[in-house]
C-alpha cells in the first residue's frame, strides 16, 4: 500500500499528500471548511462531491444521504476517510448567494472581493465572485503577531513603543498581503482588479489593521481610540494590488469586543431576535453577546488562550498529532488523535473532553484537584495533563461562564431563559457540547446550544455583499449594543471564583 495518497481540492487547485486512512475532516479543517454540527454527522453542512476516484460511502452516510446524492458522489467530510487518490469539490465553497436566495440584503455585481476573519491566532481569507457568491479560493494562516505574545494584552504591551507598534502592525500587513496574493494566484485571478476587501477582527486587530494607536486598549478603561468603520486603500497598507481597492475594517463594539462580534451579530441576526439569544466566541479572547432586537449587551473576558492549546504544557493547535477528542469507554479515557498516528499534544476540544472524562471517572475532583494528588492525568503517551494545565482550564472556563452570568443577570435572566446560544469560532465547531456542559463552561440546555461556524467570516461576507451605499458602520445596530466592562462589575469576581469549580456529577 502506498504510504501517501493525493487529495485534490476543487475549485482551489490544491493537491495535498496525506497518509492513507486520514480523516477528511482533519484535512479540510485546515482549509477553512466548516463543520457546523461539530462533525457529528447530523447537519450535512460538510458535504463534498467526489469528482474523481473512489470514496465508498460509510454506513452513516448511507443513513443520512439520499440514494440520489450517494450515486452522484456526495459524501460527508466528517464521516469519511481517504484511502486512495481522490478529487473533491467542497459544497460550502460553491454556496451561491444570488439575490433571490440571499439570507441578507445584497445586489449581485461584477467583480471579486475578499472577506477576511482576522483572528488573534488564525487568519482566514476567502476570495468571492460578487456576481454569484461563489467562493473562488480560501487560505488560512497563523497570525504572525503570535511571536510577540499568544494573548492580546501581551501584544498590546509590546506595541506600546513606536518600534514595537511598527513591528507588530508591519508583520500583520505583510502576512495579509501574502495571503491575498496566494489566494489570487491559486485561483488564477491575479490579473483581475479587486472590488473591495472587508476585514473583521477584535478591537486590537481593528486598530493594528487601521494604523490607529492601541494605548487605550492596553490599560483601563480598555476602550478603542476610534471604534468606527475604518477605510484604507490597499496602497495605504503597503499592498501593491491592481486598482488599489478599498479595505474596510468593520467597526468595534467597545472594549476588546470588535468587528468580529459585530460580524457575528450580523451572521446570527441577533439584532432581529424577538427572544433572548446569545453568541459566545471561544477564541483566544472570549467574546460574548446576549440580547434581543431591543437591546444587546456584549463583553470580552480575559479567558486566555487555553482553549487554543496555549498555556497548556502539551497544548497545541488543532493540527495533525493533536488529541482532539477523548471518550470514556469501559472506565477508561480513550483519546482520538487528529490525522491518526502518534499523539504530539492536545488541542482545546481534547482538553475539555479529557477533563470532562476525568470528572466522570473521578480522576479529577470538582475542585480541580487530581485524585489522590496524582501528578498528572495520563492520556496517550507522551501526552498528559498536569495539575497546572487543569488550573489553566479552570481559569479560562471560569472567566467565560462568569462573563455569561454577568450579562444574563443584567437582563434579569438565567441560562434556562435563553432560547438559543450560538458558539462561534473553530473551537465552537469542534467542542463537544456535552463536555462543555460537564465542566461548567456552558450551563444552557444542550438542545439550545448550536455551533455556528466562523460567524466573523460570514459577517465579513455579509458586509462585502452589502448593496452599494449601505451603512457599513452599522450605526442602527450599534446603537442597541452596550459594552459591559467586567473589571468594574461588582459581582464578577465572586461569580468568577465560583465558576472556576467544576460541577458535581
Ligand atoms: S454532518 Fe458533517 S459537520 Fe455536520
Amino acid at each position: 500500500m502506498a504510504d501517501k495518497i493525493k487529495i485534490a481540492l476543487q475549485p482551489l487547485n490544491v493537491t495535498l499528500e496525506v497518509a492513507p486512512g486520514t480523516p477528511l475532516q482533519d484535512v479540510l479543517h485546515a482549509y477553512g471548511v466548516e463543520f457546523p454540527c461539530g462533525g457529528q454527522g447530523r447537519c450535512r453542512g460538510c458535504r463534498i462531491e467526489v469528482t474523481q476516484g473512489n470514496l465508498p460511502p460509510t454506513q452513516q452516510e448511507r443513513e443520512i444521504l439520499s440514494d440520489t446524492d450517494l450515486a452522484a458522489g456526495i459524501r460527508l467530510a466528517c464521516r469519511n476517510h481517504a484511502h486512495t487518490d481522490i478529487t473533491l469539490r467542497v459544497a460550502q465553497w460553491d454556496a451561491v448567494i444570488l439575490a433571490e436566495h440571499a439570507e441578507f440584503a445584497m445586489e449581485p455585481r461584477e467583480g471579486l472581493g475578499i472577506a477576511i476573519d482576522l483572528g488573534t491566532t488564525t487568519i482566514v481569507a476567502q476570495l468571492l465572485d460578487l456576481s454569484t457568491g461563489h467562493v473562488l479560493g480560501v487560505r488560512t494562516a497563523s497570525n504572525p503577531q503570535a511571536s510577540h505574545g499568544a494573548d492580546l494584552i501581551t501584544r498590546l504591551l509590546f506595541a506600546d513603543t513606536s518600534e514595537g507598534y511598527a513591528e507588530i502592525t508591519g508583520l500583520l500587513h505583510k502576512r495579509l498581503f501574502q495571503l491575498i496574493n496566494e489566494i489570487l494566484e491559486a485561483s488564477g485571478r491575479e490579473k483581475e482588479v479587486l472590488d473591495s476587501i472587508v476585514v473583521a477582527g477584535n478591537s486590537a486587530m481593528h486598530h493594528f489593521m487601521s494604523g490607529l494607536p492601541t494605548g487605550t486598549l492596553a490599560r483601563a478603561p480598555f476602550e478603542p481610540l476610534d471604534g468606527d468603520l475604518q477605510q484604507r486603500t490597499a496602497m495605504e497598507l503597503g499592498w501593491n494590488l491592481l486598482g488599489n481597492p478599498p479595505v474596510r475594517i468593520l467597526p468595534c463594539l467597545g472594549g476588546l469586543v470588535g468587528g468580529d462580534i459585530l460580524a457575528g451579530l450580523l451572521a446570527t441576526e441577533m439584532g432581529d431576535a424577538s427572544e433572548l439569544v446569545g453568541l459566545v466566541d471561544l477564541g483566544t479572547n472570549g467574546e460574548i453577546a446576549f440580547g434581543t432586537r431591543e437591546r444587546i449587551l456584549c463583553t470580552s473576558t480575559a479567558a486566555g488562550p487555553a482553549f487554543e492549546g496555549a498555556k497548556i504544557g502539551m497544548g497545541m493547535q488543532a493540527r495533525r498529532g493533536a488529541i482532539s477528542e477523548v471518550h470514556v469507554e469501559a472506565g477508561r479515557l480513550l483519546p482520538h488523535v487528529l490525522g491518526g498516528g502518534r499523539a504530539r499534544g492536545i488541542c482545546g476540544s481534547g482538553l475539555v473532553d479529557a477533563v470532562a472524562g476525568g470528572l466522570d471517572l473521578g480522576l479529577v475532583e470538582p475542585s480541580g484537584r487530581l485524585k489522590d494528588g496524582a501528578p498528572r492525568l495520563e492520556l496517550l503517551p507522551p501526552v498528559h495533563l498536569t495539575q497546572a494545565d487543569i488550573r489553566e482550564l479552570q481559569l479560562a472556563k471560569g472567566a467565560i461562564a462568569a462573563g455569561i452570568h454577568v450579562l444574563l443577570s443584567r437582563f434579569g435572566a438565567k441560562a434556562g431563559d435563553v432560547t438559543r446560544v450560538y458558539l462561534a469560532g473553530a473551537f465552537g465547531n469542534y467542542i463537544r457540547i456535552a463536555s462543555a456542559r460537564r465542566i461548567g463552561l456552558l450551563h444552557f440546555p444542550e438542545e439550545r446550544i448550536q455551533a455556528a461556524g466562523n460567524t466573523s467570516l460570514m459577517g465579513a461576507k455579509i458586509a462585502l455583499f452589502a448593496p452599494k451605499g449601505a451603512d457599513l458602520d452599522y450605526r442602527a445596530l450599534r446603537a442597541k449594543i452596550s459594552n459591559v466592562g467586567l473589571a468594574t462589575d461588582p459581582s464578577f469576581q465572586e461569580v468568577f471564583i465560583q465558576e472556576t469549580r467544576f460541577p458535581e456529577a
